[in-house]
């Protein structure tokens, strides 16, 4: 007889143990064992939540290098099937070898679930026939769980579920972040001192109150999505002249355009998009067009405005030489539009939508034992069910966004499909991204600053382990999985359309670990940039008004503070566009931060060394995030790799 020892891991997580009677059978490259039930003396603790429990199992002969577990559970006469929820399997052969299963999933029934050596393989690697059906049986099983669903026409699909409950249970919040969840929703009202203010449908009457509610930080930039420099061929639709733009004659536009000095942000998506009633009240969006100045003391200041897009007589350019509440008007505008260009094409659109056809098509193309699905697979966590419940609760027919922002439901698709036509995959790399918008001389402008240490430091890890599996070009051409993940990618994130530079095939180990950068970092660095500081800048509401209920003035000179107060959300939409934003900014218990990987996925020594490392480089790039902060009035703080996510779940 040979002794095979197995220590069996039950993950510590709410809900995970099991009372039921649990057995195993060994499958290895000389044969497989017969399926015996575990028994341990720890009885029935041994698969209770957080337990390490050891058996000896024996069998006759060795079954040689092992390649599966086969794991399955039976309720006690009487006892009812529950939910087990295994971390892993670990298993030391009679000649000391250590072989590690990783599980990481919920077995709730009684059929047999089939778990892989750790050891990554590709399909075209997969030699034992077993581990070949399994592989196959995996991703079957796995295209009847995640099923691609279409919300509306035109935006990238998405997971097809009836409710957060449906969504298969391995990729559903946990207890503790579900109750969270629920919970500081409802008292996200209260916690903000806002629930009299909720049901009160006027208009505010005095900036002092605004003032007085609402909290914010005040920032040298902010809002630079959407900035791109200048060429000289660009300002059509924006006829100034030196005069309007320097008054006191300092400089000439055409000699700071050659030098690099002068910024354009063009809020074109909006343009024409159909508004919201809200409260009775018809509701404006603007498509505004900013050009600002780069000064001699590297200050980035606006210094032409001019609201819609096409150049008239009623469609005034707004100065800051203009009457004090001309100008403030005119930024209040520019303020609404980008409210509503960062919420849905730069946050919904560019790092959720997204996350989540990267995700869905994993979940569904590559399984477990790929090298792919280890290195993605911490990159997934919630962001199904997050994007379910902002799909239901801000963006459906009831939802705040819908209700309370200025392009309500119609308007939103339409910006959003518009958007998705402007993605384009350099947009998505934040190296080329900043190069081909000219900001790389942008002053004080630390998100480019962070953001491109952080897709410097994923892009080395992602190309150590990829260059580890994939040691050739033509590994990565007859890898069919990993083929079909980028091309359901296309099909359902891009819709087939020829969005410039979007791969529909991968055909080099570069391209591949471009694409897989360009994956992680959307899913954590970029969204924690985006998704992070949309209370400190957005919660006093003048910053980013949700919507605005008078159309801007056509004239100079007629503004003043009473027309800017009517223009103004009232006060019961502004309350619900800051409940949403301080809920959407808040941290949750179980939050894993980037680089952190709890489960163990990869079983051989150099990945894992790779990830150490990974992990290594991130807490330096925080300790240096942290000291440049010291010498800030205003900390950036949002990409310090510690506030960072490693996914979209939030
Ligand atoms: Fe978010």
């Amino acid at each position: 007889m040979v002794d095979y020892e197995v220590t069996v891991y039950t993950a510590n997580r709410t809900a995970a143990t099991t009372f039921n009677n649990v057995f195993l059978k060994l499958v290895g490259t000389n044969g497989e064992s017969e399926r015996k039930r575990l028994l341990s003396l720890r009885g029935p603790s041994a698969f209770v939540r957080g337990a390490v429990a050891s058996f000896t199992v024996s069998y006759p002969t060795s079954l040689g290098k092992l390649v599966l577990v086969e794991l399955d559970k039976k309720p006690l006469f009487l006892f009812p099937e529950d939910s087990w929820f295994p971390a892993k399997v670990e298993v030391k052969s009679p000649d000391g070898e250590i072989y590690n299963f990783p599980v990481y999933r919920w077995i709730s029934d009684s059929k047999v679930h089939r778990f892989r050596e750790g050891t990554a393989l590709k399909g075209f690697e997969d030699s034992h026939q077993l581990g070949r059906y399994s592989r196959e049986q995996e991703l079957k099983q796995r295209q009847k769980d995640y099923c691609w669903d279409v919300y509306v026409e035109g935006i990238p699909h998405c997971i097809k579920a009836d409710g957060p409950l449906s969504l298969p249970a391995e990729v559903r919040f946990s207890f503790t972040k579900q109750t969270e969840f629920l919970f500081t929703k409802i008292t996200g009202l209260a916690e903000l001192k806002l629930k009299g203010l909720v049901d009160n449908k006027t208009n505010w009457t005095n900036i002092d109150d605004i003032d007085r509610v609402f909290w914010f930080k005040q920032t040298d930039i902010s809002g630079t999505d959407n900035l791109h420099k200048v060429n000289p061929t660009k300002l059509d639709n924006l006829p100034v002249t030196d005069k309007m733009v320097f008054p006191d004659g300092c400089c000439s536009l055409a000699e700071e355009i050659k030098k690099g000095n002068i910024f354009l942000c063009d809020y074109k998506q909006m343009d024409g998009v159909k508004t919201n009633t809200i409260n009775d009240e018809k509701q404006y969006l603007m498509a505004p067009l900013v050009l600002l100045h780069k000064t001699p003391d590297d200050k980035l200041m606006p210094i032409a405005i001019q609201l819609k897009q096409k150049p008239a007589e009623d469609n005034p350019i707004f100065l800051p030489s203009d009457s004090e509440y001309d100008w403030l008007m005119a930024k209040i505008f520019v303020r609404s539009a980008d409210f509503s260009e960062h919420q849905l094409n730069v946050h919904l659109l560019r790092t959720h939508l997204l996350a989540e056809v990267f995700a869905v098509s994993l979940l569904r193309n590559v399984p477990m034992v790929h090298p792919l699905h280890k290195l993605l697979i911490p990159h997934t966590r919630y962001t199904l069910q997050i994007n379910f419940l902002a799909r239901n609760r801000l963006i459906s027919e009831e939802g705040v966004f819908t209700k309370f922002s200025a392009s309500g439901g119609e308007g939103m698709i339409t910006i959003l499909r518009r958007s998705l036509s402007s993605v384009t995959y350099s947009s998505l790399c934040v190296p080329e991204d900043i190069a081909e918008r000219g900001v790389k001389d942008v002053p004080n402008f630390y998100y480019r600053d962070d953001a491109l240490r952080l897709w410097d430091t994923i892009n080395r890890f992602v190309r150590g382990i990829l260059t580890y599996y994939y040691k050739t070009d033509a590994e990565v051409q007859q890898d069919s999985e990993l083929q079909k993940w980028i091309l359901d990618i296309f099909e359902h994130g891009f819709l087939s359309q020829p969005c410039p530079g979007i791969p529909q095939k991968l055909t080099t180990v570069d391209e591949l670990i471009k694409f897989v950068t360009m994956v992680i970092f959307t899913g954590s660095a970029q969204h924690a940039a985006v998704n992070g500081g949309q209370f400190d800048f957005g919660s006093w509401m003048p910053n980013t008004p949700i919507s605005l209920q008078l159309p801007p003035p056509t004239k100079k000179g007629e503004a003043t503070e009473e027309t800017m107060l009517k223009t103004l959300p009232d006060v019961n939409t502004t309350v619900q566009g800051m409940a949403i934003m301080w809920l959407l900014s808040q941290q949750s218990s179980d939050f894993a931060p980037l680089g952190q990987y709890s489960e163990d996925h990869f079983s051989e020594e150099t990945p894992r060394q790779m990830m150490a490392n990974f992990k290594k480089e991130l807490a330096a790039l925080s300790a240096a995030i942290k000291e440049r902060n010291k010498t800030l009035e205003v900390p950036y703080t949002y990409l310090d790799p510690e506030e960072v996510e490693n996914s979209v779940a939030i």
